[in-house]
C-alpha cells in the first residue's frame, strides 16, 4: 500500500467499542464467547481417582500442535474433568454430533463429582484402544489422549493432551479421511446459541507463483 492510500476506507461502518478493563469479568466473557465463534465442543470424558466415570462439553477447544499431535481443552475454573485429568492423566474427546443436542447440554449440568453425567444423560460409552478411560459409544470420533501438561492462566487451566489414537467410525471415512456429512458436529456459538454445520464450501490455496503467474487471479479476489 502507497503511503497516501488511507489506511481505512472512509465509509467503515460504526462499531461498538467493549473495555475489559472498564467491564465486569462475567460481562467481556459474553463478548468473547459471542465473537469467537463457532466453536467446536470436545466431550470429554475422565475418571477420577475413585473411578467415577466424567463426561462434560467444553467448547474452548482446539488442535494445539502438529507433532507431536496435541489438543487442548480449558477449563474456566476448577472443573471435575481438569481434577479427574490431573489425577489419572488421561482422557478421550468425542465428538459432539447433532444428533446427540439434548444429551450433550445435560452433560453440561454442574452434577455433583460422584454421579456419571453420561449415565444421567442416557450416553452409552464403549471401551477406548489405547487409554483407560471409555469414549461416547454414539459419536462417530475419539480422541485418545495422555496428560502432556497443564497450563495455568489467571481463573482457567489449559489442559494439553497428546492424542494417542484417533478411534473413527468406518462408515465416517471416505478416500481416507473423515468426511464432514458423515461427522455433523454441533458447535457453540454465543448465549444459549448453538450451530449445526452449514453450507460447505471447497477453495484450494493459491500458490503464490500461480498468483504472479496470472494476474487474473488477484483481480478476480480484489474485485478491480
Ligand atoms: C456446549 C458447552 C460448552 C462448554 N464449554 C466449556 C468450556 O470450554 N470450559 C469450561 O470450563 N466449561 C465449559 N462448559 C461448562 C461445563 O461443561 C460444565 O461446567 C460442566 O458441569 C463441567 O463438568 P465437570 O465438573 O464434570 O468437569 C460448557 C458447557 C456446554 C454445555
Amino acid at each position: 500500500m502507497s503511503q497516501d492510500e488511507p489506511v481505512t476506507p472512509p465509509a467503515s461502518a460504526p462499531r461498538v467499542h467493549f473495555d475489559p478493563a472498564e467491564m465486569e469479568v462475567r460481562a467481556f466473557y459474553r463478548i468473547l464467547n459471542s465473537v469467537v465463534v463457532p466453536r467446536p465442543i470436545a466431550w470429554v470424558c475422565s475418571r477420577s481417582a475413585d473411578g467415577v466415570v466424567n463426561l462434560a462439553p467444553h467448547s474452548f477447544y482446539t488442535v494445539a500442535c502438529v507433532d507431536p499431535p496435541v489438543v487442548q481443552f480449558t477449563s474456566v475454573g476448577r472443573k471435575d474433568s481438569l481434577r479427574n485429568v490431573e489425577a489419572t492423566g488421561e482422557f478421550t474427546i468425542s465428538l459432539t454430533p447433532e444428533n446427540l443436542f439434548e444429551q450433550v447440554n445435560a452433560t453440561g449440568t454442574d452434577f455433583p463429582p460422584g454421579l456419571s453425567e453420561a449415565e444421567h444423560a442416557g450416553v452409552r460409552l464403549e471401551p477406548s484402544e489405547r487409554v483407560s478411560v471409555p469414549r461416547v459409544a454414539e459419536s462417530p470420533v475419539a480422541l485418545e489422549c495422555v496428560l502432556h501438561s497443564t497450563l495455568r492462566l489467571g481463573d482457567s487451566t489449559v489442559v494439553l493432551g497428546r492424542v494417542l489414537h484417533a478411534a473413527v467410525w468406518e462408515t465416517a471415512v471416505r478416500d481416507g479421511r473423515p468426511r464432514i456429512e458423515h461427522l455433523k458436529p454441533l458447535a457453540r456459538l454465543g448465549g444459549n446459541e448453538w450451530s449445526t454445520i452449514g453450507e460447505v464450501k471447497e477453495i484450494a490455496r493459491i500458490p503464490y507463483r500461480t498468483w504472479t503467474d496470472d494476474p487474473s487471479i488477484g483481480e478476480r479476489v480484489r474485485g478491480d
